[in-house]
C-alpha cells in the first residue's frame, strides 16, 4: 500500500482485496445507480465564496449532537455486515471513532453485537434499527442497546422493502459462512437464507415490517427512553411530520443511494428539509462524503453535521482499525483546512453565504443575500 492521501483511494484498495460478491455489496447502489453517481456530482456544483483576511490561526472544529460533545461534525453511519470486510468488524470501527473523539451508528445488522460493541471501551454510540414485524424482537433489541449504553435509535424509514441491487441479485448476495447478524443470533433470525436472488433481499422480505408508518415513532418513543433520529427523509413534507412525531433530529438520507434510483442526491435535499424541520431538531446529512470541502457545504446548507459510510468499509477492508482512523484524520484534517482557507473559525461561523448553488441567483445578477 502506497501512501494514502485521500478517503477515495480506499475504494480500489477494497476492490482488490474483497471476494467479488463482498466489494459488490458495499459499493453497489439501486438499479441505474443514478443517484449513486449524483450523490458525488452534486458537490461539484456547489462552489466556495471564501472570505479573506480573517485570523484563521485557531481553528474549532467542536460541536455537539443530541447533547453530547464530539470533536468535529463528522461521525459514522450505520454500515451492515463488517466483518465482511475485515475480522474486527465493528470493533475495530468503535474504536477508530472513540479514538476520534466522535460518533458510531452501529447497524441493526452489524456482524457484532451490540453488547460486544459496548465492551471495546467507551464512546458515544448511537443504534440503527430496523423494525422487524415481530416487534417483540424489536423491543428486545432496543431494550439491550439501552442497557449496553446507546445514547439515540437512528430509525431507518427507507426500507420498507430492500432496493433493488442488481450486483447482488447477480452475485446470489448471502453472508458468507461464518458471520451472523449478530443482534439476533439468539432470537433465530441471525442467518440469511441463500435465495434465488439477493439472499438480503429475501431477508427484508420475510422479517421487515413493511407496514411501520408515522405512529409507530410513537410506538418507539412509548418503549424506550433514546432519543430518535428519523433516517431517511427527503423532503420538507417529512421533516416536519418527523418533528410533529417526536423525533429528536433528522437524517438527510437516501441510504447511499441503495433503495430508491432517481431520487436527488442528499446534499440537493437537504436545504429543504433544513426549511421544513424550521429550526426545531438538528438535520443531518449521509451520502456521498468524500472530502472536507463536502463536510463545510452540507454545514453551509444547514446541516448540523455528516455521517460517513463506504469510506468506512472500504478503509477497513484495507488496512483494519488504522484505516478507519486513517479515514477520520483526513476528513478533519481537510475539513479544518476548508475553513481557514474559508475564513471560518468556528462551525457557527460557517454560512449560506460561504457557497453558491445552482439554485441561487445567477452571478453578475444583484448580489447574495448579505
Ligand atoms: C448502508 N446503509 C445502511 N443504512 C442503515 O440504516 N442500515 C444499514 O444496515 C445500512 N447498511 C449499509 C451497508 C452498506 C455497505 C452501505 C454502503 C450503506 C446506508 C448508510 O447508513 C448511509 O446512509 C450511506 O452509506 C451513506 O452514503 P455513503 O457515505 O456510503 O456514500
Amino acid at each position: 500500500m502506497g501512501e494514502i492521501t485521500n478517503v477515495t483511494e480506499y475504494q480500489a484498495i477494497a476492490k482488490e482485496k474483497l471476494p467479488k460478491m463482498v466489494y459488490d455489496y458495499y459499493a453497489s447502489g439501486a438499479e441505474d445507480q443514478w443517484t449513486l453517481a449524483e450523490n458525488r456530482n452534486a458537490f461539484s456544483r456547489i462552489l466556495f465564496r471564501p472570505r479573506i483576511l480573517i485570523d484563521v490561526s485557531k481553528i474549532d472544529m467542536t460541536t455537539t449532537v443530541l447533547g453530547f460533545k464530539i470533536s468535529m461534525p463528522i461521525m459514522i453511519a450505520p454500515t451492515a455486515m463488517q466483518k465482511m470486510a475485515h475480522p474486527d468488524g465493528e470493533y475495530a470501527t468503535a474504536r477508530a471513532a472513540s479514538s476520534a473523539g466522535t460518533i458510531m451508528t452501529l447497524s441493526s445488522w452489524a456482524t457484532s453485537s451490540v453488547e460486544e460493541v459496548a465492551s471495546t471501551g467507551p464512546g458515544i454510540r448511537f443504534f440503527q434499527l430496523y423494525v422487524y414485524k415481530d416487534r417483540n424482537v424489536v423491543a428486545q433489541l432496543v431494550r439491550r442497546a439501552e442497557r449496553a449504553g446507546f445514547k439515540a435509535i437512528a430509525l431507518t424509514v427507507d426500507t420498507p422493502r430492500l432496493g433493488r441491487r442488481e450486483a447482488d441479485i447477480k452475485n446470489r448476495f448471502v453472508l458468507p459462512p461464518g458471520l451472523t447478524l449478530k443482534n439476533f443470533e439468539g432470537l433465530d433470525l441471525g442467518k440469511m437464507d441463500e435465495a434465488n436472488d439477493s439472499g438480503l433481499a429475501s431477508y427484508v422480505a420475510g422479517q421487515i415490517d413493511r407496514t411501520l408508518s408515522w405512529k409507530d415513532v410513537k410506538w418507539l418513543q412509548s418503549i424506550t427512553s433514546m432519543p430518535i433520529l428519523v433516517k431517511g427523509v427527503l423532503t420538507a413534507e417529512d421533516a416536519r411530520i418527523a418533528v410533529q412525531s417526536g423525533a429528536a433530529g433528522i437524517i438527510v438520507s437516501n441510504h447511499g443511494a441503495r433503495q430508491l434510483d432517481y431520487v436527488p442526491s442528499t446534499i440537493m435535499a437537504l436545504e429543504e428539509v433544513v426549511k421544513g424541520a424550521q429550526g426545531r431538531v438538528p438535520v443531518f446529512l449521509d451520502g456521498g462524503v468524500r472530502r472536507g470541502t463536502d463536510v463545510f457545504k452540507a454545514l453551509a446548507l444547514g446541516a448540523a453535521g455528516i455521517f460517513i459510510g463506504r469510506p468506512v468499509v472500504f478503509s477497513l477492508a484495507a488496512d483494519g482499525e488504522a484505516g478507519v482512523r486513517k479515514v477520520l484524520q483526513m476528513l478533519r484534517d481537510e475539513f479544518e483546512l476548508t475553513m481557514a482557507l474559508s475564513g471560518c473559525r468556528t462551525l457557527s461561523e460557517i454560512t449560506r453565504n460561504h457557497i453558491v448553488t445552482e439554485w441561487d441567483a445567477p452571478r453578475g445578477l444583484p448580489a447574495p443575500r448579505l
